[in-house]
């Protein structure tokens, strides 16, 4: 963990490595201005941009957001669609930008119910970041927790099926390396937006010890502040990995 000098006083705080956002609320942000959801994912794209360049000049190591769940598909077929476009549009647009400023990008997720364009897409901008070391985005779609583990247990029965690892070796260390993120920092902050205190399927195995912050804030209005203001939450939070607090204090 990094601690930093706060700009505007002498405080210090404690900064996570890696925090994660499920960025809900947009369908309600343009209900409530008497427009239609889509617009509320439009608008959506200006608080991860917000969020993106916080995470970057602050020097967290990875920002993981949620764009799509592997339940969103039940959504009216119109939404996904307006979603879908959006990804492609946001990532044509975004991609230099990123690569511009350091931040390797990558997406986890079962990729292949996306269209063939779309993948393409995905892959290109992983590729040009590859070697960018500032920041990770990942950025979770057709992405569910409980998918994670169940095709990390699947690599590692096709290992065991095959005769390369024995069954009584496989413990959690073994399956993490399988499972999304796990080259990453451990997921430190899980930021939920839009008033709802549930994980909605997202990052169930990564999420084991991390702190969660929640805010009624709904995503649109999700600003670099808003952000920064989570990040102070968990600054004062202490974490005790199963320990006593004073155990805690006396390291
Ligand atoms: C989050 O906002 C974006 C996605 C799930 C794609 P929502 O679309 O869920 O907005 P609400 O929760 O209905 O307001
Ligand atoms: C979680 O939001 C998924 C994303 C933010 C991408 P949802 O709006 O899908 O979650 P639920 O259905 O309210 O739990
Ligand atoms: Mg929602």
């Amino acid at each position: 963990m990094t601690t930093i000098e706060h700009k505007n006083n002498s405080e210090q705080m404690t900064l996570p490595q890696h925090v994660a956002i499920i960025m809900d609320g947009n369908g309600r942000w343009a209900q409530l201005q008497g427009k239609g959801r889509v617009a509320g994912h439009r608008a959506g794209v200006q608080s991860v941009r917000d969020c993106v360049s916080g995470a970057r000049e602050l020097g967290i190591k990875a920002l993981t957001l949620f764009a799509f769940s592997s339940e969103n598909w039940l959504r009216p077929q119109e939404e996904v669609s307006v979603l879908m476009d959006l990804f492609m549009f946001v990532l044509t647009r975004e991609v230099k930008k990123l690569h511009k400023n350091n931040i390797r990008f990558q997406m986890i997720g079962d990729k292949s119910r996306f269209s063939e364009k779309l993948q393409q897409k995905i892959v290109d901008a992983e590729q040009l970041t590859k070697n960018n070391d500032a920041l990770v985005l990942s950025v979770a779609a057709n992405y569910g927790g409980r998918w994670d583990i169940s095709q990390a247990t699947q690599k590692i029965a096709q290992l065991a099926v095959k005769g390369d690892i024995n069954v009584a070796d496989i413990d959690e260390h073994m399956l993490n390396q399988y499972i999304n993120l796990s080259h990453l920092p451990d997921l430190d902050l899980l930021i939920r937006t839009g008033g709802d205190y549930r994980i909605s399927n997202f990052l169930l195995w990564q999420a084991a010890y991390s702190e969660f912050f929640f805010t009624d804030r709904l995503w649109p209005d999700f600003n670099k502040e808003a952000f920064k203001g989570a990040l102070a939450s968990f600054s004062n939070r202490e974490r005790r990995f199963g320990k006593t607090g004073e155990q805690v204090k006396a390291q």
